[in-house]
């Protein structure tokens, strides 16, 4: 059949057809961004797990590449990542180039000399920049004794200060992210683990780890270390999400600043996101200026099987920039959309709305500002009102559209998909996602990204909201409302983004 065009992504990526899931290998090289991610080349669902391979130079218009590994008879291809081999360390460069080496989870087959279904670490390499791999000869190279089903995700780094290579992988049923050292990225030493004292989620694994360096609050001389974890099920929104701790990391064990107490539930933990739809968040390896850029897979295994989309199912969350910054006095890792995502809505024009003033009222934006895909940048003053926010992809007769609003009395900013469009597919599609958010001087500044298939949420101090949503094409308006009492919008800008697929 013709599929479901209507939630085709426009400025988010989602492969031309088949299923997609965790981003894998994001690197920067040679002017490119190379997005790799756990693909499907046979089917639209999750399956044959290969990397399929993209391409941008501005992390917005992506090119889908051929698929540069696939499933072989002996193993599926599972989560990894990508470093530059600048200085040739694995010896697996020519003397033309240096090597990109992945590191990459071989989860095995019958009949491949290891038992079925156990995994472990194997290495490709590309001498080509990227285009295409080769299996090193002597995987795996890190192996757990005894043989585990769920060793896996490896997230190899630089680690400057002892002039090595760092990974972190996982066991993810014993919650446990293991650290490892190499000089070539073929023997591995280990190091540490890093785990939670009385696992506070029993049943939730552990996967995907990243442990990388920022600077607090833009000073490099207070650097601290960041490890996140994405943790599924047993999220702050349901199911699937990305969890981050902050602490020091002394080349051999990381320590977290703070732990919640044993027995918490998931919101006395932080969260990268706190939508449904963020998942195995993972960040580049050599970013310009050391920068730490994510994209995550915009989606939740408790549903991600029975998205309706097709022929593909599965996208990329917008690329983000991560930053620690001081807030309530505890550094908080907060999350922004990519500065090239900022030049591009730019470069559109926008509708400008200086201040709107409403009262226990909904009201609908002039004609201009209606689109599908669009950014929108406003400040709220709630004032008097209970709840004062915004309705995006709303249809003509405000029944449907997707409510972002701020609940004075609660300090809780929500993102309510509950009449967004289909979401009936799935009894674990959840409806309401919240956070606690203070006002500042009694404003909430939010830029809103809707596209076709998604509506990501960014708040002025960095916390994030990302959920998927299946209206119809029809529904495009914007309303701005405020209930018992009035708000003042201000600064609304309303930008309708072209396709740049064309
Ligand atoms: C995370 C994950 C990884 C694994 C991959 C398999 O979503 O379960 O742990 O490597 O997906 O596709």
């Amino acid at each position: 059949g013709p599929g479901t065009p209507q939630w085709r992504s426009a400025i988010h990526y989602t492969p031309q057809r088949n299923w997609m899931n965790d981003p894998n290998g994001l690197v920067y090289h040679q002017g490119l961004y190379h997005l790799f991610y756990q693909f499907n080349p046979n089917a639209n669902m999750w399956g044959d797990m290969s990397w399929g391979h993209a391409t941008s130079r501005d992390l917005i218009h992506w090119m889908e590449q051929p698929v540069a590994m696939r499933v072989n008879p002996a193993e599926e291809i599972f989560s990894g990542s990508i470093v530059v081999d600048a200085h040739n360390t694995s010896g697996l460069g020519d003397a033309r180039s240096a090597p990109l080496v992945a590191l990459y989870t071989s989860a095995y087959k019958a009949g491949s000399g290891h038992e079925p279904g156990t995994q472990a670490q194997s290495l490709a390499y590309s001498t080509d920049d990227g285009r295409t791999w080769r299996q090193y000869a002597r995987n795996p190279v890190l192996t757990l004794n005894p043989e585990s089903k769920h060793f896996r995700d490896p997230k190899v780094s630089w680690y400057a200060p002892g002039g090595h290579w760092l990974m972190t992988t996982v066991v993810a049923d014993a919650h446990v992210v293991k650290m490892y050292r190499s000089h070539n990225l073929i023997d591995w030493e280990f190091l540490s683990d890093f785990t939670l004292p009385g696992i506070p989620h029993q049943g939730a694994l552990w996967e995907m780890p990243d442990l990388f360096p920022l600077p607090l609050d833009g000073d490099s001389r207070k650097q601290k270390w960041v490890m996140i974890v994405s943790v599924n099920p047993w999220s702050i929104a349901g199911g699937s999400g990305v969890m981050y701790f902050v602490g020091h990391f002394d080349g051999r064990t990381f320590t977290p600043d703070h732990v919640a107490p044993a027995g918490s539930d998931p919101a006395a933990y932080q969260w990268l996101d706190h939508g449904a739809d963020y998942y195995a968040a993972s960040t580049f390896a050599n970013a310009p200026d050391g920068q730490a850029i994510t994209i995550g897979w915009m989606s939740n295994w408790d549903y991600a099987a029975q998205i309706p989309t097709s022929p593909w199912r599965g996208a990329m969350a917008l690329p983000r920039l991560l930053a620690l910054k001081t807030i309530d006095g505890m550094p908080r890792l907060t999350s922004a959309p990519v500065a090239q995502y900022r030049s591009f809505v730019r470069g559109h024009a926008a509708t400008h709305v200086n201040a709107l003033t409403v009262s226990s009222a909904t009201r609908e934006l002039a004609p201009a500002t209606r689109g599908i895909v669009q950014n929108i940048d406003v400040t709220i003053s709630p004032h008097s009102a209970q709840r004062a926010g915004l309705i995006v992809r709303g249809s003509a007769d405000g029944e449907t559209g997707t409510r972002i609003f701020y609940d004075t009395a609660n300090r809780t900013l929500t993102l309510d998909r509950s009449r967004s469009g289909h979401t009936e597919f799935s009894n674990k599609f959840s409806k309401q996602h919240i956070v606690n958010i203070p006002l500042e001087n009694g404003k909430l500044h939010l830029t809103v990204v809707v596209d076709r298939n998604s509506v990501e949420v960014f708040t002025g101090s960095g916390t994030a909201i990302t959920d998927l949503i299946f209206p119809t094409p029809d529904d495009d308006r914007v309303s701005v409302f405020a209930d018992n009492g009035e708000a003042t919008f201000i600064d609304m800008t309303i930008t309708r983004l072209a396709d740049p697929h064309g």
